[in-house]
């Protein structure tokens, strides 16, 4: 109907930051709040989607019983996570901040202070929406990029390298985008070339410019 617009299609999303364990109390983190993945899974919960929230540890609660909210910490939970919900979806969308790297050993006891420095070896994580690329056969695959500098460039390399239908653009260069605001400024770039740039907005808004995007390419 077009009033539910993603009824019996089937969405997941990753949001949030990953935690990344150095010792039993300690972690490799990042600033992360999740908001942008809980309101694109609010939106797609709206418009009549089932949706499969996989989310690193954030404050924020579950939008709506009818998600399936799976609370995650570090980036390999996220990953197999993410891998098992994959093949029954019609959509992803890849919103989390994935730590890019991880102790290679993670110590059982604490760390002790000693004199002179430490010295912490990192690993490279898995990258889960390249990994969700490699399996794609009909779903809909949606990235993020936050880029700094040759944004446009950088993003259009990620679209094609993680085999994605479109990638969200955000730029640190915008005042109120990006990390713990409520708001966001957004450009789509889409597989086939074609570019849309949208105002600056709260998150809520741009979730649904996002998922507007979303439903067009799930129904061509
Ligand atoms: O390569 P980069 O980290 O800039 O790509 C960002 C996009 O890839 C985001 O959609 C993010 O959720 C996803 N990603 C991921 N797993 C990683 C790293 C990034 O899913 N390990």
């Amino acid at each position: 109907s077009e009033n539910l617009p993603l009824r019996n299609k089937k969405i997941l999303i990753t949001a949030g930051p990953t935690y990344e364990a150095i010792d039993p109390v300690r972690f490799i983190g990042n600033h992360s709040s999740g908001k942008m993945g809980f309101e694109l899974a609010a939106a797609a919960n709206a418009a009549g989607a089932k949706v499969t929230l996989i989310a690193g540890p954030t404050h924020l609660e579950n939008p709506d019983p009818a998600i399936n909210l799976i609370r995650v910490q570090s980036a390999q939970e996220m990953y197999e996570a993410a891998m098992e919900n994959f093949p029954e979806v019609n959509a992803a969308i890849a919103a989390a901040a994935v730590s890019d790297y991880r102790p290679k050993n993670v110590e059982n006891q604490k760390i002790k202070k000693e004199a002179g420095n430490l010295h912490l070896e990192l690993e490279p994580t898995p990258d889960i929406l390249a990994a969700l690329g490699k399996e794609k056969k009909e779903q809909i695959l949606v990235g993020f990029a936050l880029e700094t500098e040759n944004e446009v460039q950088n993003a259009r390399g990620k679209l094609e390298k993680k085999n994605l239908d479109f990638i969200v653009l955000n730029s640190l260069n915008d005042p109120g985008a990006g990390f713990k605001t409520d708001t966001n400024k957004i450009s789509i770039l889409f597989s086939d070339g074609r570019k849309m740039d949208f105002g600056l907005k709260s998150k809520k808004e741009v979730a649904g410019d996002i998922l507007k995007e979303l439903i067009v390419v799930l129904n061509e």
